[in-house]
């Protein structure tokens, strides 16, 4: 039947998704599928209820409208039309990194530490806990948006209020000093990680879509370290009850301990974007790696 390839919405990420989308849409119908591009969730909804489509590609990043926060999948489950990826839990937990991290915590999976912050409230007290540096970023956005590195105390309510222009609670997180990894999941596997090596200070919105200059290593480890990684990737996937396809945010300290940061349910799908330079490297082309995708959604 018809897919509806879903991209765009209303999100901060809405710039990122159009373009995921069209590459998906074009390595689809290269394969054959009667796939169509679709802007956003009303008008998916309409095409949907009116019988359109037989299943859904979901490429829509972040909340609010960008479809990777459970709100479509919901929708999607009343209307019993299948969709690629997790479902209302795994997607509407892993857009939300505090309690993501309250559940990895409970299940004493690593993450690092971390103070919960709602907005206007006094972002100093966590340095207490937490002292320098931190990072501190919107708990519930995506591309690294409204994200700060803070070196300084003095530099800590600049950066609170950032983060605070976008929906939902902040967080102030410990910053861990070391090299940063990314896990893509796709059909309960994991796929060899990548090892990110930004040019400048932090893998920013900049060094994910713009810079040519970020080095991009794959498979990020080796031996052991690589199946460690793996393992704990998968479970921290599962712990929040996500499925389909993904992807895990690690970083590694200089002792070599790793600490998850986050879960992708919707990650990118750019010229630029990670998932599609791990299938890369496990032998599968950006139409394969597609297919396997649209695949998540036939159970
Ligand atoms: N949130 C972006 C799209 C990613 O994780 O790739
Ligand atoms: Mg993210």
């Amino acid at each position: 039947g018809r897919v509806a390839v879903v991209m765009g919405g209303t999100s901060a990420e809405r710039a990122v998704s159009l373009d995921s989308g069209r590459n998906v849409l074009e390595a689809l119908r290269a394969r054959g599928v009667d796939a169509h591009g679709i802007d956003g969730i009303p008008a998916l909804l309409d095409a949907v209820r009116a019988g359109h489509f037989a299943r859904v590609f979901n490429i829509l990043h972040g909340q609010h409208g960008g479809g990777e926060d459970g709100v479509l999948q919901g929708a999607l489950d009343s209307l019993h039309v299948p969709y690629t990826g997790s479902g209302v839990l795994g997607a509407a937990l892993s857009m939300d990194k505090i309690r993501s991290k309250w559940i990895w915590q409970a299940l004493a999976l690593p993450t690092p530490a971390f103070v919960p912050l709602r907005k206007g409230s006094d972002a100093h007290a966590a340095l207490r806990k937490l002292g320098l540096p931190v990072i501190v970023k919107p708990a519930c956005e995506g591309s690294s948006v409204g994200v700060s590195r803070v070196l300084a105390e003095s530099d800590l309510d600049a950066a609170a209020a950032l983060a605070a222009h976008y929906p939902g609670d902040l967080m102030v997180e410990q910053m861990v000093e070391g090299a940063e990894y990314t896990v893509a999941v796709l059909d309960d596997h994991t796929l060899p990680s990548i090892r990110i090596v930004p040019k400048g200070q932090f893998y920013d919105y900049h060094a994910k879509y713009v810079a040519a200059d970020t080095q991009y290593l794959c498979p990020g480890l080796q031996g052991d370290d690589e199946t460690a990684l793996g393992a704990l990737a998968l479970d921290a996937f599962r712990a929040l009850g996500c499925s389909g396809w993904g992807r895990v945010d690690v970083m590694r300290t200089a002792s070599g301990e790793f600490q998850l940061l986050e879960v992708n349910t919707a990650p990118g799908m750019t010229s630029h974007s990670l998932v599609p330079k791990a299938a890369a490297a496990a032998g599968m082309d950006f139409e394969t790696l597609c297919w396997r995708i649209l695949e998540t959604s036939l159970d």
